[in-house]
C-alpha cells in the first residue's frame, strides 16, 4: 500500500527553490539552483531564443515525432559548437550527436549505456561533484567511485587528483567537468589537463565529459579546450552537453550525448545502442528547445546575437565575483574569500560550513546549497554589501 511508502527529503538543490519561494522575507536572496539572473533578479528569455521561436512558429509544419537521435540540424550544429568546426573526428565521420532531455537526460542515457554495453566498468567522479551525478549513476546501476578534487582547506588539489587517477583500473570511466566545475568553480589549467590526458591514455580509461556550462567560463571555444584536446588525442570520448544555461532554455530540457568513436562503423553500433536505450527512457526527445538551438546556430545573425548575450552573462558573473570579494574587504575577509574571484562559471564553493549555510538561511534569508555552494550568477550588484555583511556575521 502507499501507506508503506517512505518519504524522502527534498532534492538538495531543487528543494531550495520551494523553501525560497515560501520565505516571506522581502530581502531574501536565492543563491541556490544554477540559474542565471539579471540585475532585476529575473531570468529572461534570451533575445536570440525569442527571435528563433518567432521564426519557428511561422515555419513549423508538424508535431509528428522526431527520430530517436533528435533534430538533425541541432545535432549537426551542436557537434560543431562542441568539437569545433574542423574537428578531425567530424572530418573522419566518427562523432555523432543524440539529442536528450537536458544534460541530465544525457547523463542518464550514458549511464544506462555503460551499464548495458560496457559491464563491469566503474564510474569515477570528482569529490565533490554535482550531487545528482551520485544518485543518477547509482540509479543506472553503475558502481560509483571517487577521485579527490579539493583539499580540506577548500583549495583545488591537482597532485592528489592525479595520484588517485594513476590508480584507476584500466577501462573504467572517468567523469570530468569540461569547464566551470560544479559545485566548486575550480577549473584545471591547460597543463593540468595535459597531465590528466596522459593518465587517461596510459591507463586506457574512458573519459566522459560533463559539459553543462559552455560559454560561462572563458568563452565558447576556450571552454571547449579540454574536450577538443582529448578528442584529438584519443579514439573514444563521451560528452554530455547542456543547452540549459548558455541558451537559457532550462525548462525546455535541451541537451545531447555526443560519442566519438575509433571509426565510423563503431559509431553506427554505439548510436544504435543510444537509440535503443533512449527508447526505454523517453522514447524520442522533445522538439522545441533543440529546434530553437539549431535555428540560432545555423543563422549567422541569430548566432551572433546569441554569442553577444552569452558573453554579457559571462562578463557580468566575473564582475559579480570580483565585486563580492571587494564587498568582503571592509569585513577583513577579502583574503579568506579571494578564491571566489578566481573560480569560473556560475558556482563558487565558498568554504562555508553546513552550519553557517543554515544560519545564513535562518537569520538572513540567504539561500545556498548546504555544501557551501553559492550560485554567483543569481546575485545582483546592489545586494553584494548585504551578502558580505551576512557572511561576515556567520563566520565571525
Ligand atoms: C545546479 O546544479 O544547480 C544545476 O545544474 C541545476 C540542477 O539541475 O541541479
Amino acid at each position: 500500500h502507499f501507506s508503506d511508502v517512505a518519504r524522502v527529503p527534498g532534492d538538495p538543490i531543487l528543494g531550495l527553490l520551494d523553501a525560497y519561494r515560501a520565505d516571506p522575507n522581502p530581502a531574501k536572496l536565492d543563491l541556490g539552483v544554477g540559474v542565471y539572473k539579471d540585475a532585476l533578479g529575473l531570468t529572461p528569455i534570451p533575445k536570440a531564443v525569442k527571435q528563433a521561436e518567432q521564426r519557428l512558429i511561422e515555419s513549423e509544419k508538424t508535431k509528428s515525432y522526431i527520430g530517436g537521435h533528435g533534430d538533425t540540424l541541432f545535432g549537426e550544429q551542436l557537434l560543431k559548437l562542441v568539437l569545433g568546426e574542423g574537428s578531425p573526428a567530424l572530418v573522419d565521420n566518427r562523432a555523432g550527436c543524440t539529442q536528450t532531455p537536458g544534460g541530465t537526460g544525457a547523463l542518464r542515457l550514458v549511464g544506462d549505456f555503460i551499464a548495458k554495453c560496457l559491464p563491469g566498468r566503474s564510474l569515477w567522479l570528482s569529490d565533490p561533484t554535482w550531487p545528482i551525478h551520485e544518485t543518477l549513476f547509482t540509479a543506472a546501476r553503475l558502481k560509483v567511485e571517487h577521485y579527490p578534487y579539493v583539499d580540506s582547506q577548500n583549495r583545488l588539489d591537482v597532485p592528489a587528483m592525479l595520484a588517485a587517477m594513476e590508480r584507476i583500473p584500466s577501462g573504467d570511466v572517468v567523469l570530468l567537468h569540461a569547464c566551470c566545475h560544479n559545485p566548486t568553480g575550480y577549473d584545471l589549467t591547460q597543463d593540468d589537463w595535459r597531465q590528466v590526458l596522459d593518465i587517461v591514455r596510459t591507463r586506457e580509461l574512458l573519459p566522459l565529459f560533463d559539459f553543462a556550462y559552455q560559454g560561462f567560463g572563458d568563452g565558447l571555444d576556450e571552454d571547449a579546450w579540454a574536450v577538443r584536446l582529448f578528442v584529438e588525442a584519443l579514439p573514444e570520448v563521451l560528452i554530455t552537453s547542456s543547452c540549459s544555461k548558455n541558451f537559457g532554455l532550462y525548462r525546455e530540457r535541451t541537451g545531447a550525448l555526443i560519442a566519438v568513436t575509433a571509426d565510423g562503423d563503431s559509431l553506427i553500433d554505439v548510436r544504435s545502442q543510444f537509440a535503443s536505450v533512449a527508447r526505454n527512457l523517453w522514447s524520442t526527445p522533445p522538439s522545441h528547445g533543440a529546434a530553437v538551438v539549431g535555428t540560432i546556430l545555423a543563422n549567422s545573425e541569430l548566432r551572433q546575437l546569441w554569442q553577444q548575450e552569452v558573453a554579457a552573462k559571462r562578463e557580468r558573473i566575473a564582475a559579480l565575483r570580483q565585486g563580492l570579494v571587494e564587498a568582503l574587504a571592509p569585513h577583513g575577509l577579502a583574503e579568506r574569500f579571494a578564491h571566489i574571484a578566481e573560480q569560473r562559471g556560475m558556482f563558487s564553493y565558498t568554504g562555508l560550513t553546513a552550519d553557517q549555510v543554515l544560519r545564513l538561511r535562518r537569520e538572513d534569508a540567504v539561500y545556498l546549497v548546504e555544501s557551501g555552494r553559492a550560485n554567483i550568477a543569481g546575485l545582483d550588484a546592489a545586494r553584494l554589501d548585504q551578502l558580505a555583511a551576512a557572511i561576515a556575521r556567520v563566520v565571525g
